[in-house]
C-alpha cells in the first residue's frame, strides 16, 4: 500500500505502543487520528506526534461505547476525508486471580480489549467497502496464544481477538480489506509500572522496545495487496522473568 497521505485511526494512542505507532505512522506521512479516553494525556501525545513532523488530531473516545466509536469515525472522515487504516492497540487488563476477576472486571477487560476492536472494525467497514480497500491491524499478544497465570480475562480477550481477526479476514477479503494481527510478548510500556511490576534493569533490557511493534505495523501496511500476512508474532529473545510466564505468576 502506498502510504503517503493515507489516514490511520489508532486506538490506545495516548501512551505505550499506540503512541509509538502514531509517531511512526506520522513520520511516514500518514495522517493519524489518535483515540484514547483521557483528553489531557491524549492532547500531549498528539503534540509529541506533531513535534516529530506528523499530522495528527486527537479524538477522545471510549472504545467500549458503540455510539462514541461510530461518532468518532464520522468525525475522522469529516476531518481527514476518509479512513484507510485502523490500528487497535487500546486495552485494559491488570493481572488478577480468578477470585479477583469480578463480573465487572471481566466485562471491562473484554469490552476494552475485544469488543473495542470489533466496534472499530464495524465502524470503518462501510468506509472501506466504499473505497474497495482498507487495513485493520489488531495488536494481539503472546497471551492470545498461550495461557498465563492470573490473566484469565486478558487471555480470553486476546484469544478472542485472534478469532475476531480470522473471521474479519475472511469476511472482508471481498472488499480488498486486509486484517493483520501483530502479537508481541513483554514490551516495555508504562503498563507494567502502573500495575505494580517491580522490574530490574535486566528485565527491562529483555523486553521488546515498543518501537519494534510500531515498525511491524508500518512494515505490514507497506506490503502489496496480493500478499496476506495473518500474524506477526514478536517474542522476547530471552525470557525477562526467568522461568516464569510473567512477574504475576503465583
Ligand atoms: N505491554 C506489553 O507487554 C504488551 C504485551 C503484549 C501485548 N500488548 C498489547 O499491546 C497493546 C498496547 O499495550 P500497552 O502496554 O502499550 O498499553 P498501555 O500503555 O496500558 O496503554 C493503553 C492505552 O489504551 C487506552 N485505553 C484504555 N482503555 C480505553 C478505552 N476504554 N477506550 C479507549 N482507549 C482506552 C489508554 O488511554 P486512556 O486510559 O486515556 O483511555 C492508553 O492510551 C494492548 O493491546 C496490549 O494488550 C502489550
Amino acid at each position: 500500500m502506498e502510504l503517503l497521505g493515507k489516514v490511520a485511526v489508532v486506538t490506545g494512542a495516548s501512551r505505550g505502543m499506540g503512541l509509538e505507532i502514531s509517531k511512526t505512522l506520522g513520520q511516514a506521512g500518514i495522517k493519524v487520528a489518535m483515540l484514547a479516553r483521557d483528553p489531557d494525556r491524549l492532547a500531549k501525545a498528539v503534540q509529541e506526534v506533531r513535534e516529530l513532523g506528523g499530522e495528527a488530531e486527537g479524538f477522545p473516545t471510549d472504545v467500549r461505547e458503540w455510539d462514541q466509536v461510530e461518532r468518532t469515525i464520522k468525525d475522522v472522515v469529516a476531518r481527514f476525508g476518509t479512513v484507510d487504516i485502523a490500528v487497535n492497540a487500546a486495552f485494559w487488563g491488570p493481572p488478577a486471580s480468578i477470585a479477583e476477576t469480578t463480573p465487572e472486571f471481566w466485562d471491562c477487560t473484554i469490552d476494552t480489549t475485544l469488543k473495542g476492536p470489533f466496534f472499530i472494525a464495524r465502524a470503518v467497514t462501510p468506509v472501506f467497502q466504499q473505497k474497495g480497500s482498507g487495513r485493520i491491524i489488531n495488536i494481539g499478544s503472546l497471551a492470545g496464544k498461550v495461557g498465563e497465570d492470573n490473566r484469565t480475562a486478558y487471555c480470553a480477550a486476546k484469544w478472542g481477538l485472534e478469532g475476531l481477526s480470522a473471521a474479519l479476514r475472511e469476511e472482508l477479503k471481498k472488499y480488498n480489506v486486509h486484517v493483520n494481527l501483530i502479537s508481541p510478548a513483554a514490551t516495555d510500556t508504562p503498563w507494567w509500572r502502573e500495575v505494580g511490576a517491580e522490574l530490574t534493569p535486566e528485565q527491562i533490557a529483555r523486553m521488546i522496545p515498543p518501537q519494534v511493534v510500531a515498525s511491524a505495523v508500518l512494515w505490514v501496511i507497506s506490503q502489496p495487496d496480493n500478499v496476506s500476512i495473518p500474524d506477526i508474532p514478536i517474542f522476547n529473545f530471552r525470557n525477562p522473568f526467568e522461568g516464569k510466564g510473567s512477574p504475576f505468576e503465583s
